[in-house]
C-alpha cells in the first residue's frame, strides 16, 4: 500500500466511525470554565471524562504558579535539557518527585507517553525480553517495540498467566522487565500489583509500573497502587503522567531500588525533545504540594466514584469493574454506545466514547471519569442523565432507572 492508500484507508476508517452519527474521534470542548464544567456546542455541560480526578485544572495555586513562572522565565525552554540546560524549576521538581515518592531518583519527561516510550525503550534491548499486561496503553506497547527486545503479552491482570510466561524463560527471565499499569483506564481496573510483585520476585524479573491513573487517586498518601498495596519497594521504576492528578502535561520516571540518571546520555526522547515550560512546571510543582497537603480531595474523589458506581449498577447498567475514578458502562454495540453519547451530551453531560478499534476485548465503552471537585449536584446530575439513557434506548422502566438518586 503507498503512502497515500494509506491515508485513504484511515478515512475510510474515520467514515465507519462517522457512520455512527457523531463525532467519535472527540468533541470539541469550546470553553472549559471549571474544573467540572464547560462548554460544547454551545451547551454547558458536567464534565466527566477529562481524567481530572483532583480537579486541580483551576486550583488557584497552580494558575498563579503558572503566571508567575511566564512572567518571570518566559513561555518556553525552546530545547532539550541537554542542549539547552536545565532550568532550576526542572531540577527541583525531580527533588520533590523524590521526596513525595520516596524515590531514589526521578527524570521529568515532556509527557508521560514519551516517559514510557524513552524509559522502556532504552532499559531494555536486544537480547532482553518484556513481558507486559495484554491491555497496557499504546506508549507501553511502542517502548516495547523501540528497545528491540523480544516481546510477550500476558493475559489481563492475570498473574498465573505472567508466571507461565516467565517459567518458560528459564534464565531469561533474569532479563526480562515486566511491565503494569496501576488503575487501567478504559473499565476502571486495578492491577493485582501484590501477586504480580510476588511473581515476578520468585523469577527475579524486573518491574516497571506505569501508574499514570493511580497517582495522587491511590494510596494513603496519594503515591499511588504500589503504596495502597504496601509493595513500593518492591517496584524497580513506576512511570507516570502529569495530565491527570497533577493537572497539566508531562510524566515522569522514578525508582526506589535504582540511579536512574545514568539514562538521561541514553534515552533519546530525553535528549532530542525540548524540555517543559516553566509555566507547566510551576502549575506541576504546586499541584504536587497540594497532594501532599490535601488528602480530602481523594475522599472526595472516592466518595464521588462511589455515588456515581452504585447509581449505575442501580440503574442496571453493566460496569466495567469496582468502583474508581474510571467508571465504563459496557453498551451492546457501537452505534448505542454512540446513540448514549449523544444522548447524555444533549442532557448535559459530557463522557468520553470509547468504541473499536480503540476500546479493549473489542468492546464499546462510555467511558466516565470522576473528580474531587464535582459537586453534589453534579453528581446527581451525571446519574439522572445515564438514568435518561437507560429509560430512552435500553427499555429500562423509569422506577428503576431513578432508583436510589
Ligand atoms: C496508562 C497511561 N500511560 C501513559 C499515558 C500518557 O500520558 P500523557 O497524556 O502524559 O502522554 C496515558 C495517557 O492517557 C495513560 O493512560
Amino acid at each position: 500500500m503507498s503512502l497515500l492508500e494509506k491515508l485513504e484507508a484511515a478515512q475510510r476508517g474515520q467514515d465507519v466511525l462517522a457512520t455512527l452519527g457523531v463525532n467519535a474521534i472527540g468533541a470539541t470542548i469550546d470553553v472549559a470554565g471549571s474544573a467540572t464544567e464547560g462548554e460544547i456546542d454551545g451547551r454547558r455541560v458536567v464534565l466527566a471524562g477529562t481524567n481530572n480526578y483532583l480537579g486541580l485544572t483551576f486550583a488557584p495555586e497552580c494558575m498563579s504558579a503558572a503566571i508567575e513562572a511566564t512572567r518571570s522565565h518566559g513561555t518556553g525552554t525552546t530545547g532539550s535539557r541537554l542542549a539547552n540546560g536545565t532550568y532550576t524549576a526542572h531540577a527541583a521538581l525531580e527533588d520533590e518527585l523524590c521526596a513525595f515518592l520516596q524515590a531514589r531518583s526521578a527524570i521529568v519527561f515532556t509527557t508521560g507517553y514519551v516517559a514510557n516510550v524513552g524509559t522502556i525503550s532504552t532499559l531494555a534491548g536486544p537480547g532482553d525480553v518484556i513481558v507486559l499486561d495484554a491491555d497496557s496503553h499504546a506508549s507501553i506497547y511502542e517502548g516495547a517495540k523501540l528497545s528491540g527486545a523480544e516481546v510477550y503479552r500476558f493475559r489481563h491482570n492475570d498473574p498465573a498467566d505472567l508466571e507461565k510466561r516467565l517459567r518458560r524463560l528459564g534464565d531469561r527471565a533474569s532479563r526480562t522487565l515486566v511491565i503494569v499499569e496501576g488503575l487501567y483506564s478504559m473499565l476502571g481496573d486495578v492491577s493485582p500489583l501484590r501477586e504480580i510483585c510476588e511473581v515476578k520476585d520468585r523469577y527475579g524479573a524486573y518491574l516497571l509500573l506505569d501508574d499514570a491513573h493511580s497517582f495522587g487517586t491511590m494510596g494513603t498518601n496519594g503515591r499511588g497502587l504500589a503504596e495502597a498495596e504496601n509493595v513500593e519497594d518492591a517496584v524497580d521504576f513506576i512511570t507516570g503522567t502529569f495530565s491527570k492528578s497533577l493537572g497539566s502535561v508531562g510524566g515522569y520516571c522514578a525508582s526506589r531500588r535504582h540511579d536512574i540518571n545514568p539514562l538521561r546520555s541514553q534515552i533519546r526522547a530525553y535528549m532530542f525533545t525540548a524540555s517543559s515550560t516553566p509555566s507547566v512546571i510551576a502549575s506541576t510543582r504546586a499541584a504536587l504540594k497540594l497532594i501532599g497537603q490535601r488528602p480530602e480531595l481523594r475522599t472526595r474523589l472516592w466518595r464521588n466514584a462511589a455515588r456515581v458506581h452504585g447509581g449505575l449498577k442501580r440503574i442496571g447498567f453493566e460496569l466495567g469493574a469496582d468502583a474508581s475514578p474510571v467508571i465504563a458502562t459496557i453498551m451492546d454495540s457501537p452505534q448505542q454506545a454512540a446513540d448514549a453519547w449523544q444522548m447524555l451530551l444533549d442532557a448535559g453531560v459530557y463522557v468520553n466514547l470509547v468504541v473499536p478499534p480503540g476500546a479493549p476485548k473489542n468492546m464499546s465503552i462510555l467511558r466516565c471519569s470522576l473528580s474531587a471537585a464535582h459537586t453534589p449536584e453534579q453528581i446527581d446530575h451525571i446519574v439522572e442523565a445515564y438514568a435518561l439513557v437507560a429509560e430512552n434506548l435500553m427499555g429500562r422502566p423509569k422506577a428503576v432507572a431513578s432508583a436510589g438518586l
